[in-house]
């Protein structure tokens, strides 16, 4: 059932470019300009006529959120807040009937999420469900939605519904974007061709494998690592470092590149690895003169940088590549070589990876 793999996680890490596809396989079709999710199209009007979406989620599901986040706020210029659902349901937040909140969830189970959608339709807000697990508690608790389609994920470390989770959200603000006639035709229908074309990159990513494990028996000894992206990669920086910390149990943290020198820049010394997402973007001077940084107090850099770039691949110790696509996209390439990473590393120490110690798939508890 691991069909070949050594475990679920490698499995489902290497399943991606397929179960992509099965997410717009039939919801997007970019030849001819359409997107369309079920879910939505009878709700299109709640969307675009909301004062504030406000995200719900924990964990992976939660970084899925901070990237959607950007995207809608990019592409529909409709407020986006995204609350750990744990937080959200215990601090008596301001909702009303003009919000849109939408709840994202693998299993469909999580207490804490589910909490958070009762106490949203509560106050009357229309509540829209991601989730990959059909007929779970959150599918069936919020007012409409969109399944990831990812298919089962037995790794407790989410991979594949993460991706799939950002291809529904991207595919949500698309659709949401040309409704509110914030994008332009042509962007409009470049977004869709490059989401198309994900599967490829991602394959193409994966390539990449024996290069990461390489680099992982470099630095699986560290005890410690340092995340850092700017803009829509700094989600991908916090889940990277979720991936490491609860799977090799090593401790990892994720952080904005630029808040660096508000405080963490002070560990940086000879034995602090430092993954750096910088890839070809509107921030990629910016990130290279973090890397400038990080080099001149001797950290060490694993950068993720796009294919045929030259000037991080000098300064940094390692690389790994990836295939380019528009900025907004990113997330769904530059967290593979992430993934990778944290799966070797945790394989190399001898973890468990496919259940690590004191986590459970679904946290139904409160
Ligand atoms: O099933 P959910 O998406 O609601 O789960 C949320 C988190 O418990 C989950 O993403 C958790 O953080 C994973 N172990 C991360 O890999």
């Amino acid at each position: 059932e691991k069909g070949g793999y050594e475990h679920f996680m490698l499995k489902e890490i290497f399943e991606q470019p397929s179960v992509i596809k099965d997410t717009y396989r039939g919801r997007l079709l970019a030849d001819q300009g359409i997107v369309r999710l079920g879910g939505l199209e009878d709700h299109i009007e709640k969307f675009i006529n909301a004062d504030r979406i406000i995200i719900v989620a924990c964990g992976t599901s939660w970084h899925a959120g901070l990237v959607a986040e950007y995207i809608f706020e990019d592409l529909v210029r409709i407020p986006v807040e995204v609350e750990y659902a744990s937080e959200f349901r215990y601090r008596n937040p301001i909702i009303s009937e003009k919000d849109v909140v939408i709840a994202i969830s693998q299993s469909g189970e999580t207490a804490d999420t589910l909490a958070a959608i009762k106490l949203a339709k509560s106050k009357g807000a229309f509540v829209y469900g991601v989730c990959n697990v059909v007929g779970s508690t959150i599918s069936r608790e919020t007012h409409s939605g969109t399944y990831t389609h990812a298919g089962p994920e037995i790794g407790v470390a989410s991979t594949k519904a993460f991706t799939t989770q950002i291809t529904v959200l991207a595919m949500m603000a698309l659709r949401l974007a040309k409704a509110k006639g914030t994008i332009s035709k042509p962007d409009y229908m470049l977004y869709l061709r490059e989401l198309e074309l994900i599967p490829t990159h991602v394959e193409e990513a994966l390539k990449t494998d024996s290069k990461i494990e390489e680099i992982s028996a470099v630095f699986k000894d560290a005890r410690n690592f340092l995340y850092l992206g700017r803009g829509y990669n700094f989600p991908v920086a916090l889940e990277g470092a979720l991936k490491l910390k609860e799977i090799s149990y090593i401790h990892a943290e994720g952080y904005p590149a630029a808040e660096m020198k508000h405080g963490p820049i002070a560990l940086i010394d000879e034995q602090m690895p430092v993954v750096v997402i910088a890839i070809k973007s509107d921030h990629y001077d910016k990130v290279v003169s973090n890397i400038q940084e990080i080099k001149a107090r001797k950290g060490k850099i694993i950068a993720v940088v796009s294919k045929g770039d030259t000037v991080v691949r000098e300064m940094a110790d390692y690389v790994m590549e990836v295939p380019h696509t528009p900025e907004a996209l990113t997330p769904l390439v530059t967290t593979i070589p992430l993934q990778l990473l944290s799966y070797h590393i945790a394989v190399m120490l001898g973890r468990n990876v496919d259940q690590p110690r004191n986590l459970a798939k679904s946290v139904t508890v409160e």
